[in-house]
């Protein structure tokens, strides 16, 4: 892909929150085989601690960032306003050809504003996704990032569909397939070692596995009420296991779970991938969770009403099971009677790394000027 006489383009790549750091993991693998492409890693510490970060760089063997911004916590605006605040002297320091920004979450959204305002090159992985949700900042971030971005790495078919719809000029849009799903195969192999199976007593057993984050579902005690309620019926079937998130685990105090939902601290990727691999469904609002599930052909029951990966329910194995107990209840035993049988969608091969490392270098080496900016 280089001669020794070619440019090195540096790219600042952003890694701020858990379901971030997956999919930079093998970009930078893959990087590391295209010497024209210089990835500096940086970290906004939006996702800070041991169990949300931490362990996630040493199980997916990501190099150390460079830069570490320790935003930490806060309202929207105060952690959005921070990263803006702290990323721009790094970029400034760095000068890069292109900053490189994944997801939807709020690292995302703030870094690429930076990144566009200072005329650097935007690349965003994992774009197109909507949900049509305006009242979930996810799907404001995935607006604002995409509208500044000067090349798109998509998921699946309907990221292209809605950026296209979008106005987006097609030549900006490349669709590689799923990093989230590279990771998941790259690892696979290694999560059959986690103990977290001997740990739970679960070796052999059928269980189900939980995860729920989500501000509209958990933020709202009434609500977050109405889905333990339904998960607690759930239980009387089958045994739950429930690796909660700090926001959730803040919001569990006082709330009653049935003596057979087993409450865990998040789990490290390796033992998430174990758990999840074995489990016999999985109930979620992770948007991540229903690609794995579907990459896996796990049944899975999507704890909204929207979803913003709609091949994980045309193509996997992923149901909307809506947001209140008796929608829950209802779609559970629907699977039972019902068992979903799903394909992998197209381009979840475990390849994706390679061919957005190819797009990526194709868009660096087509921007005019791109002769003579190896400065
Ligand atoms: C963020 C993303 C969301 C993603 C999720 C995955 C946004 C808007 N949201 O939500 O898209 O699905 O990450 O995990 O960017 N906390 C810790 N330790 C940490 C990080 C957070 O205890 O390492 C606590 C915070 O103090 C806060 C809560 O978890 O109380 C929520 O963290 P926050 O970064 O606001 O957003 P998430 O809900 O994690």
């Amino acid at each position: 892909m280089t001669t020794a006489s070619e440019n090195v383009f540096r790219i600042l790549c952003v890694a701020g929150a858990r379901p971030n750091f997956m999919k930079l993991a093998p970009l930078f693998r893959a990087f590391s085989h295209c010497p024209s492409l210089s990835p500096i890693l940086v970290h906004t510490g939006q996702h800070y601690d041991e169990q949300m970060s931490g362990q996630f760089f040493r199980d997916l063997e990501l190099p150390p960032p460079a830069h570490n911004l320790e935003v930490g916590s806060g309202s929207h605006a105060q952690q959005t306003a921070e990263i803006i605040r702290r990323f721009e002297p790094v970029v400034l320091q760095h000068n890069p050809h292109a900053v490189l920004v994944v997801g939807d979450v709020n690292s995302t959204a703030a870094c690429a504003l930076v990144a566009k305002k200072l005329g650097i090159f935007v690349i965003h992985v994992e774009a197109g996704l909507r949900s049509f949700d305006r009242s979930m900042p996810e799907e404001i971030n995935r607006l604002v990032t995409d509208a500044i971005s000067d090349l798109l790495l998509v998921t699946e078919q309907s990221g292209v569909c809605n950026l296209k719809r979008e106005g987006t000029a097609p030549e900006k849009i490349s669709f590689v397939g799923n990093l989230m799903i590279d990771s998941l195969y790259f690892h696979l192999e290694r999560s059959r070692n986690s103990r977290v199976l001997d740990k739970l007593g679960l070796r052999g057993q059928h269980f189900g596995l939980v995860t729920l984050h989500r501000p509209a579902n958990v933020d709202d005690p009434a609500q977050f009420q109405q889905l333990l309620g339904g998960l607690n019926m759930i239980a009387e079937d089958i045994a739950l296991y429930f690796p909660a998130h700090p926001r959730t685990q803040a919001r569990l105090d006082g709330h009653g779970l049935s003596p057979r939902i087993r409450l865990l601290d998040p789990l490290s990727y390796l033992d998430f991938v174990c758990l999840m691999s074995h489990s016999a469904v999985v109930f979620t609002d992770s948007g991540g969770v229903q690609e794995e599930t579907t990459a896996l052909g796990i049944p899975c029951l999507t704890v909204r009403n929207n979803t913003e990966r709609p091949v994980t329910i045309s193509e996997g194995t992923n149901r909307l099971a809506g947001t209140t107990s008796d929608s829950v209840l209802a779609a559970w035993r629907d699977l039972k009677a019902n068992p979903v049988q799903g394909r992998v969608p197209k381009l979840w091969d475990g390849k994706a790394a390679e061919r957005s490392v190819q797009a990526i270098y194709n868009a660096l080496r087509a921007k005019p000027g791109a002769e003579d900016s190896n400065s």
